[in-house]
């Protein structure tokens, strides 16, 4: 018969809501409930003379050794802490455990007490990877614009210099030929990592629509389908499925970075290499994708670090560790999801769901025509002398090209007459912007209204990039290439 203490005490145990394990020696005497619950045991008494090694990963099973261990000889206690651990089911589990010392039939055990924190250190890693996000957004917003002028100079003084090589040396000693080759592409490099990092700091501007998944998706395999096919079989399945509402060229790239990371996790020349792409709708009714690989997995290790920006495995110049973080990142902010599943040795499938969106009309891509090739008079503003003179050394071998650093001078020269075939102005600038050029423009000089456009190294307050879209004029994005000022022209005022 127990005494109404061993009564209660017996009770509190077996009622507790956390799991309580009695263990001698790392291996279980004992178990409520609860704990039988929390790592999928269908009664406690399954659990008795199983090894805690069987559940925790295999570093957190040794730190608790070390600590039981501790206990034991000096009697130290230990503040609770979090362990890693795997249910019967293989399915990953984070307790918080406490445990303290005591007599279990006279023999020297532990008795612990665990909680599940498996959903709040979720929580808790999303909350961090946003906070980290965010200030990574904040510092690209500053590299950003410091590094996108002289890269426009860069772009445009290796066009000046390949130029004046050609017509001053004939021929060109292969060495040039190569260095001139290695700069272009260092720049491009530089340009498209810059890219990438703004991503993380663009306000959210662009215009949501009804997005078929479908078209995106075939879009994409249009652009890494030769690497893919490369590398592996790609079979591609679309369901019927709802309309997404996002923006096709964000989610495009998602896209092109999950093929990627697929294609990339195959090991080469290995028979039966495998990637599916799919689209279909969830059982709740919203628009989803899918990329599956049969290729190297994720170990359990890399895997809560993955979406982690600069997280790599991947050699020096073959990954940076952007392309989740940011996939991630446009993902939440189109309010969707993106799940990654991943096993070592076996696969990974991401899957990325979005919000569904009304049965609104998809609007047509607009149509670019082609560069011209005539020569043009052209005003260029920026108060960066560096850009200014790269653009003219490469823009006045076939046009007219006046430079201005500041809005007041380009209005005193419009003052005087003149006139031009394009207006390209920098927004941000001291003293005076570009938006205040594009107004005096429009009401002083209205025939030269339709030939005006903007160029932009950082990124725009929120403010500035609604302004610029009211205005309706085209936005080059520093750093550009000589071609895009000629489609610009070509665009801006076709007959000449
Ligand atoms: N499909 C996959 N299979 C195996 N590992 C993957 C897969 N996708 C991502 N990973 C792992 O996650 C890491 C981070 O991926 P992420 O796309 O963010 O960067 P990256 O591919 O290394 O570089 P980047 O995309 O910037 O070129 C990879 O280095 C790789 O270890
Ligand atoms: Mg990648």
């Amino acid at each position: 018969m127990a005494t109404p203490l061993e009564g209660i005490a017996l009770a509190l145990v077996e009622g507790a809501p956390d799991g309580v394990v009695v263990s001698h020696d790392g291996t279980v005497l004992f178990a409520n409930e609860a704990a039988a619950r929390m790592l999928g045991y269908e009664s406690p008494r399954a659990m008795e003379g199983v090894p805690l090694s069987q559940w925790l990963l295999p570093d957190e099973a040794q730190e608790m050794g070390r600590r039981i261990h501790a206990m034991l000889t000096t009697g130290a206690r230990f503040p609770p802490r979090e362990y890693g651990a795997r249910k019967l089911d293989g399915s990953p589990l984070r307790a918080e455990i406490t445990s303290t010392p005591f007599l279990w039939e006279g023999r020297p055990a532990i008795v612990a007490f665990a909680r599940d924190v498996t959903e709040r250190s979720r929580m808790q890693a999303r909350l961090a990877l946003t906070d980290r996000l965010v200030a990574l957004g904040t510092l690209a917003a500053g590299v950003a614009h410091e590094i996108n002028n002289p890269m426009t100079a860069v772009h445009f003084a290796a066009e000046a210099l390949e130029r004046s090589l050609v017509r001053q040396l004939r021929p060109v000693p292969p060495e040039v030929t190569t260095l001139l080759g290695d700069l272009k592409r260092g720049a491009e490099r530089v340009t498209s990592l810059v890219r990438d990092l703004k991503q993380f700091s663009r306000p959210d501007d662009e215009q949501r629509r009804p997005v078929t998944l479908r078209d995106v998706l075939e879009q994409a395999v249009r652009l890494v389908g030769h690497a893919l096919r490369h590398r592996a079989t790609l079979t591609t399945h679309h369901a019927e499925a709802p309309a997404a509402l996002g923006m096709p060229g964000r989610i495009e790239q998602v896209a092109v970075n999950l093929l990627l990371n697929a294609s990339q996790a195959l090991p080469e020349g290995r028979k039966g290499n495998r990637v599916e792409l799919r689209s279909f709708a969830t059982s709740d009714g919203r628009a989803a994708f899918s990329v599956q690989d049969n290729g190297v997995g994720i170990s359990a290790r890399d895997l809560p670090h993955v979406f982690e920006p600069f997280f790599t495995t991947k050699p020096v110049g073959e990954g940076t560790g952007l392309g989740l973080a940011i996939s991630h990142n446009i993902v939440t902010q189109l309010g969707g999801e993106l799940l990654l599943e991943s096993v070592q040795g076996q696969g990974t499938t991401v899957t990325v769901i979005f919000p569904p969106a009304s049965s609104a009309p998809i609007i047509a891509p607009e149509r670019r025509p082609a560069p011209a090739g005539r020569s043009a008079t052209l005003l260029l503003i920026d108060d960066e002398p560096m850009v200014l003179a790269s653009l003219r050394a490469v823009l006045s071998d076939q046009h007219q090209v006046t430079v201005c650093s500041r809005v007041q001078e380009a209005v005193a020269l419009l003052e005087s007459g003149a006139a031009f075939d394009l207006v390209l102005c920098d927004v941000m600038m001291p003293e005076s912007d570009g938006l205040v050029l594009h107004e005096q423009v429009r009401t002083r000089w209205p025939q030269l209204a339709p030939r005006f456009a903007f160029m932009t190294g950082g990124v725009l307050s929120l403010e500035a990039s609604q302004r610029i879209e009211a205005s309706g004029r085209p936005v080059l994005e520093k750093p550009f290439r000589p071609q895009a000022v000629e489609a610009l022209l070509a665009m801006l005022s076709p007959e000449g």
